[in-house]
């Protein structure tokens, strides 16, 4: 017995591993492991064997029965992969949904987007609707037409990129209001997200960083709703409702404001952050001053509007406690993988 058994044993792997498709494969387990299968027949007969001899031989064969078992399963694998790969040459596609050969390291969103899109999402919930302008501008969407005379210090080389005058990078979102107006009769109700650039650097300061712009003009308008939309959005943002506004100038609102919300660390009290003083200044606002609606051709004595712009890597260094402006343009990894 001993002898047929081993002959099976080299039989079987040889024969199962040189199956050509999978129904030459079937045949061999029905052949080998089947009702009236070798093995099985081979086990049967065990029964007459002393019982000394049945152990030995159990044994054995159990094993060959393992293997051969092991064996009939790669093999099916393998001829399941010869069967896809012919379809897949033959239909000239692939099957995307198969699982790859490496694991791929997803990505995840850059700290500033992410708190761009809540902002931008918590607006549009409010009828807000996302419009974009040039990072290439003109001098008058950036400054004529938002009322900022020509000897304003803002306008100085020193402070603004001229490409070559009167083309510039944009220094702020406020362009895209101007745009905006122009292009369309109120009511207007839109938000404009992009990168800004000053000629800057230093530890608070980068060359290059975003804002969020936003423009409501309509009858009626007036700085209680302004405040609503304001409250709202960092009631969504940060979970306070606290704001404070300090009157402030801009060229192009009247009255400006800068707008201050509760420090969310002590609450008030003052502490490191708010440098004592239980405020921290996310943004400037002010009703439209009649001289830009003047440059966009919007009769001021019909239309109200009120406008806000927000600085974005003020907003998510105070949402995700960063301290260091420097680390959202490092594309260091291990600081983003963290969002
Ligand atoms: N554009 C201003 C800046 O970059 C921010 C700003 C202030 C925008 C008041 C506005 C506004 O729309 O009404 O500093």
């Amino acid at each position: 017995m001993i002898e047929q058994i081993n002959q099976i044993r080299v039989e079987a792997h040889s024969q199962i591993f040189s199956a050509p498709d999978p129904d030459a494969l079937d045949r061999l387990r029905v052949h080998y492991m089947g009702k009236k299968g070798v093995l099985t027949t081979l086990l049967h007969q065990l029964k007459e064997l002393t019982p000394e001899k049945r152990r030995e031989m159990g044994a054995v064969l159990n094993e060959v029965k393992t293997n051969v078992e092991r064996d009939l399963k790669q093999r099916q694998t393998e001829l399941k992969r010869v069967v896809l790969d012919k379809e897949i040459s033959s239909s000239g596609s692939a099957d995307v949904s198969l699982p790859g050969h490496f694991a791929i390291n997803s990505g995840s969103l850059h700290p500033i987007s992410l708190v761009m899109n809540d902002i931008v999402q918590i607006l549009k919930r409010i009828g807000f609707s996302v419009v974009t302008g040039p990072e290439v501008e003109l001098e008058f969407y950036n400054f004529e037409a938002l009322n900022t005379p020509e000897d304003h210090p803002a306008r100085d080389m020193q402070d603004t990129f001229y490409i070559n005058p009167p083309v510039l990078l944009r220094s702020h979102t406020s362009p895209v209001q101007i745009r905006t107006m122009k292009d369309k009769k109120p009511p207007i109700q839109i938000i404009a997200p992009g990168k800004v650039y000053r000629s800057d650097y230093d530890l608070t300061h980068t060359p290059m960083f975003h804002q969020i712009e936003g423009l409501m003009v309509d009858e009626n308008l007036s700085l209680a709703d302004l405040k609503g939309v304001l409250n709202y959005l960092i009631k969504n943002l940060f979970g306070t409702k606290t704001l404070r506004f300090r009157p402030s100038f801009f060229p192009f609102t009247e009255p400006s404001a800068e707008v201050d919300m509760q420090c969310i660390q002590c609450k008030g009290k003052g502490c490191r952050l708010c440098k004592s003083t239980g405020w921290l200044e996310i943004g400037g606002c002010g009703m439209v001053h009649p001289n830009v609606f003047k440059s966009v051709n919007y009769d001021s004595e019909k239309y109200s509007g009120f406008a806000f712009g927000m600085g974005i890597e003020r907003i998510a260094m105070l949402k995700y406690g960063i301290d260091d402006l420097r680390s959202f343009f490092e594309n260091d990894i291990r600081m983003l993988e963290q969002f």
